[in-house]
């Protein structure tokens, strides 16, 4: 993703969320197939769960039910200091369907932008993929495979961003690393991307409480004085309009906890130790405006399949990652990847080191995912497991005009890489998209993976 803070940004629910485990409502992961294929061809099915993640979880105190967070500040009795807080809260079962709008069925996830429930509004979700025995996260090491879904994003306008991603989370979530988290995989807990987000409430078994500012204009979020950070694979960044893929990587393994420069906050956004805007390839932005969208080559008013492959020096898992490859499939046509069409650029339709530094250099971008090793590092970060993402969300700090419209706004959208969809420069405002499509949503389906050729 492309703005300072992205997917930090997800708008939370307005209730409470701690790193204890609480009991006023059963925890209960809803289920989801996913096909695991072989070089044959053939694919069994595999039953998961998704959880939810812990940030929009209500947190009370363990000993009852009175909040510890509540819209964007924390109550100070209860939470005086970031271990002390971690003691005293309790993050709880989720009513997935009821209050967050998210429900699955056979091998299908739906996820709704505005859930009215019967105690609050609720503002986008994120869930992670659980293993086959609901107790951790399922890791994936995507190298010399492919990764493949469907997805139905015709109720997904401008503004919205329907994401499905991996990034390099604990798979318990952090509990064996951080005494203070009791609560762990189970309840959503750990989460870490490139933007080494600070509204995250509790991170590496502590509140993050100190130096906390709740949003000047998002009412149920803040943020604290630490980030946390990791490699990021951005499969899908994507509405009705335009769709990225973007590899992020940093110069840490594993989550990590930044603080100060480190986080690359504000106009230090190339200083910090993650590469926060990637090496994306977005068929408008690479030049290509007939490729993706509502009637387009790639029809986004119906499903249609996506598939990525992760290709090695050498076509082994052990090889250095190299090359990743995207094509679709519609109405049973495999379509193969828009061609770059910018001036100083080859005709590019995957994403290489090569492509990389030549965009960047087209673009005049900041090469930070190069500086931080590029594609190598995005498969040694495979080759620790990562966790997949999906998500809905809008973005109160940049409106998503960096999926889907102009951006920065400050240049002239006719240079190189400032156009990137069709969407007007004044859409894509939270209160705007959250009053005009409450019932925005995006379905993930058939999830599959494999070696290279297998999943479709
Ligand atoms: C990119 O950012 C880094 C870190 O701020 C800086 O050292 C470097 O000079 C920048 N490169 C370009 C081409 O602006
Ligand atoms: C390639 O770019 C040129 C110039 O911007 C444009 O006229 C042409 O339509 C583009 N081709 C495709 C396939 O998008
Ligand atoms: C890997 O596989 C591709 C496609 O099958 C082939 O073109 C290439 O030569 C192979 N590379 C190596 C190093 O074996
Ligand atoms: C592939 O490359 C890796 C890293 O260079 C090496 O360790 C491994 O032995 C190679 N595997 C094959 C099958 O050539
Ligand atoms: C919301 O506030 C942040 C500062 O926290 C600012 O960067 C952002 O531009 C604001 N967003 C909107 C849509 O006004």
């Amino acid at each position: 993703m492309f703005p300072s803070v992205a997917l930090l940004t997800l708008s939370c629910l307005a209730v409470a969320y701690g790193q204890q485990v609480g009991t006023l409502t059963a925890e209960s992961h809803p289920k989801i197939t996913v096909q695991k294929c072989s070089a044959s061809k053939s694919c069994s099915t595999e039953q998961h769960s998704v959880v939810l993640d812990s940030n929009w979880r209500w947190l009370h105190s363990t000993s009852g039910s009175n909040n510890c967070y509540t819209g964007n500040t924390w109550d100070t009795s209860l939470c005086p200091d970031p271990t002390t807080c971690a003691k005293n809260c309790a993050l709880d079962g989720a009513d997935y369907s009821g209050t967050y709008g998210i429900t699955t069925s056979g091998n299908a996830l739906t996820l709704k932008f505005v859930t009215h429930g019967p105690y609050s509004t609720n503002i986008g979700s994120r869930v992670y993929l659980m293993d086959t025995s609901d107790s951790k996260y399922q890791i994936f090491n995507l190298k010399n495979q492919e990764f493949t879904f469907d997805v139905d994003m015709s109720q997904l306008p401008c503004g919205l961003n329907g994401a499905l991603y991996f990034v390099e989370m604990d798979a318990d979530g952090g509990t064996s690393r951080f005494s203070g988290n009791k609560a762990g995989a189970k309840y959503g807990t750990g989460y870490c991307d490139t933007q080494c987000p600070h509204d995250i409430k509790f991170i590496n078994g502590e509140a993050n409480i100190l130096g906390w500012t709740p949003s000047p204009n998002d009412t149920n979020a803040g943020s604290g004085q630490y980030g946390t950070c990791c490699n990021e694979m951005d499969i899908w960044e994507a509405n009705s309009q335009g769709a990225a893929v973007t590899p992020h990587v940093c110069s840490v393994q594993g989550q990590t906890r930044c603080s100060g420069n480190d986080c690359g906050d504000g106009d230090n956004r190339y200083g910090g130790i993650c590469d926060k805007d990637g090496c994306d390839f977005n068929s408008w932005r690479m030049g290509d405006q007939t490729f993706l969208g509502t009637g387009k080559t790639v029809d986004t008013s119906k499903k249609f399949t996506v598939v990525t492959q992760f290709l090695t020096s050498n076509n082994s898992t052990s090889g250095t990652l190299s090359e990743i490859r995207r094509l679709y499939v519609q109405n049973g046509k495999v379509i193969a990847n828009s061609k770059t069409n910018i001036s100083g650029m080859s005709n590019y339709d995957s994403i290489t080191d090569a492509f990389c530094n030549a965009q960047k250099t087209a673009f005049g971008d900041n090469n930070s995912f190069e500086r931080l090793g590029g594609l190598n590092v995005m498969g040694q970060s495979f080759d620790k497991g990562m966790v997949l993402v999906m998500s809905i969300w809008d973005d109160h700090a940049a409106r998503m005009l960096w999926l889907d419209s102009d951006y920065p706004l400050d240049k002239d959208a006719s240079q190189p890489g400032v156009s990137r969809g069709p969407c007007p420069t004044s859409s894509g405002n939270p209160p705007d998209v959250e009053s005009q499509s409450p019932g925005a949503t995006v379905i993930y389906s058939n999830i599959k993976y494999g070696p290279i050729g297998s999943t479709y």
